[in-house]
């Protein structure tokens, strides 16, 4: 224990206030941290999880991934080296992290450069510019994934995407279908960014949910009066990728979320922005086929689109202190 307002207290903030910003299944942000002496611990919040989408906190893990990935890097920006215990209570399977203050070793440039994008990082939902992704970054992207011990797999091939498509899209019409599902997106989904520092507001979801080659969530209820969008893009659906691990343990799951984000942010610093589209992955039967069509045979976690966009709004977030306690 120690006194509010201790530089513990303010190292603790500040951490939390870069893990805040990671994305999260319908920013449902389903994360808690416990400051302790010397270290930080993250909980995922059982309150926030989707019964119906994530009956088994798959994503729920990862979006917390994401956000203890946001944690090192700025850890790593105050010249810290982050030693990590991923779930360091057998007992309590909600504690994912244990994260205390390794030896002083000044930041790299990349990392500086990840940092500094933690903020400029905001889902993108509809076309991208048609311009291509250079080869190059995505080798980076690659590395990235691979080093947080999980793949990024592009889907290159023409009969490989047009597959991943139909999985999508027959995933979204069974949620677009099912009332239990449309209530559950509905109770995330905001008219306006109003007073809920939570959920996806409706003015970040521009464009038709099916203007691209893989269907969107229909965050609008678009779809049941207009079932056809008013325009389609599908050269202008930008680099289809997963994220993949060998194993589908919630370790498998935490990695998977870290990586996810160490791909986001580089690609945030290439000016490159990502759309997603899980839905496929949040039905077993689907998912079954997804790994399938994977030719190393890993477990697809994530399923994403890379591409070129103008700006990205930011999403409400909870703030530090109401998801930061001392422990
Ligand atoms: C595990 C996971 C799954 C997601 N699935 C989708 C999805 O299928 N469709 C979508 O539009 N956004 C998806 N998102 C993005 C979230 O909606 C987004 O992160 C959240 O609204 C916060 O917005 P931000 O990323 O712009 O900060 C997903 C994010 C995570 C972490």
């Amino acid at each position: 224990m120690y006194a509010t307002h201790t530089p513990v207290d303010h190292a603790a903030n500040y951490l939390v206030r870069a893990g805040i910003t990671a994305p999260s299944l319908f920013n449902t942000q389903p994360w808690q941290f416990v400051a302790r002496e010397a270290e930080l611990d993250l909980y995922a919040d059982p309150a926030r999880l989707l019964p119906l989408t994530d009956p088994d906190a798959r994503e729920m893990v990862i979006s917390c991934g994401a956000a203890l990935f946001n944690v090192r890097l700025a850890m790593r920006h105050l010249g810290f080296l982050p030693v990590v215990r991923p779930f360091p209570d057998p007992w309590n399977p909600a504690h994912l992290a244990r994260v205390s203050w390794g030896s002083y070793v000044p930041p790299g440039s990349d990392e500086e450069l990840m940092f500094r994008s933690v903020r400029q990082r905001h889902t993108h939902r509809g076309p991208f510019h048609s311009s291509l992704l250079a080869q190059p970054l995505i080798h980076e992207l690659r590395d990235h994934a691979d080093a947080e011990g999980a793949e990024l797999h592009t889907v290159g091939s023409r009969s490989e995407r047009t597959h991943l498509a139909d999985l999508v899209r027959t995933a979204e019409r069974a949620q677009r279908s099912h009332p239990g599902h449309v209530a559950e997106l509905a109770s995330w989904t905001r008219a306006s960014h109003g007073s809920r520092p939570d959920g996806v507001p409706l003015e970040v979801c521009p464009y038709h949910p099916d203007c691209t080659a893989l269907p969107d969530r229909d965050y609008l209820g678009i779809a049941r009066t207009m079932p056809s969008p008013p325009a389609v893009w599908p050269t202008r659906t930008g680099l289809v990728a997963l994220i993949t691990t060998q194993q589908d343990s919630r370790q498998d799951w935490l990695r998977a979320g870290q990586a996810l984000q160490r791909v986001l942010l580089w690609a945030t610093v290439h000016g490159v922005a990502a759309a997603f589209h899980t839905q496929p992955l949040e039905l077993p039967r689907l998912r079954a086929e997804v790994r399938a069509a994977i030719p190393s045979g890993q477990f697809p976690q994530m399923i994403l689109r890379l591409g070129h966009a103008a700006g990205g709004r930011p999403l409400p977030r909870r703030s530090a202190a109401s998801v930061l306690s001392a422990g």
